[in-house]
């Protein structure tokens, strides 16, 4: 028997872990899972590879004019069962990873039109409820009614170790300091941004999971689904 799905948002810093979070808890679920970063930074490749951005400047009008040019959708790795991005029928998520997306996914993440298009299609996918999505303003803007929010916290060190050692173990050549660049660039603009800009809501439960491994960091979100649905 199908029993009530809820909507779990969550919001949170870079690198703090909010994607395998929200991955797994989908898993456990049996929930939709999207990485609603994973949506900017295939706008930013678009735009990158268009030339709508040269050398780390947004050319905005031509940006948004490309923006109907933009089709994203997800499909589901059948190998890690995890949804991956697709850009105009080309999959994007290697590409999408890279320091090349990372340094300007931020700057073209504050342009209005951009978070429009996005947050339309956040919301279609989400319309049904059974989802889990991370990001930046999924309590406060995507889905304000989402019956879970979670805001993750891990300390700065956790965040640029963990995010260094994913892109080594990718393959992708970086420095710990370049790492910690780009987190702090990236927090700040996020959160000092006009629009939408990354904010803890009041009802958001704050998860800290610098002292938690993955499946504690599971366990402890398991637990606050439990307590919504078995009320
Ligand atoms: O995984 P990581 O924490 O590095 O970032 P991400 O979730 O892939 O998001 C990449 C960038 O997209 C963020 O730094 C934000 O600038 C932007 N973003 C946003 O503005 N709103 C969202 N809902 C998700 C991402």
């Amino acid at each position: 028997m199908e029993t009530n799905k809820i909507t779990i948002a969550i919001d949170g810093y870079s690198s703090c872990g909010k994607s395998t979070l929200a991955k797994e808890l989908a898993r456990s679920l049996d929930y939709v899972f999207i990485d609603s970063g994973a949506m900017y930074r295939a706008v930013t490749l678009y735009a990158l590879n268009t030339n709508c951005i040269i050398k780390g400047e947004v050319d905005e009008k031509s940006l948004i004019e490309a923006l109907n040019d933009i089709d994203l959708q997800f499909e589901l790795n059948p190998r890690t069962k995890t949804p991956e991005i697709i850009l105009n029928g080309l999959n994007a998520e290697g590409q999408i990873r890279t320091p090349r997306v990372a340094e300007v996914v931020s700057k073209v993440a504050t342009i209005k039109e951009v978070r429009e298009k996005l947050v339309f299609e956040q919301r279609k996918m989400g319309s049904q409820g059974g989802i889990v999505m991370d990001g930046r303003d999924i309590g406060s803007v995507v889905f304000p009614n989402a019956e879970l929010k979670l805001f993750i916290t891990a300390s700065n060190e956790i965040r640029i170790d963990r995010r260094y050692k994913e892109l080594l173990r990718k393959g992708i050549e970086t420095t710990r300091e370049e790492v910690k660049n780009n987190l702090e660039q990236r927090d700040f603009i996020d959160s000092t941004r006009e629009e939408s800009p990354l904010i803890q809501t009041e009802d958001a439960i704050v998860l800290d999971n610098s002292e938690l491994n993955r499946e504690e960091q599971l366990a402890k979100a398991l637990q606050l689904v439990n307590d919504l649905i078995n009320v």
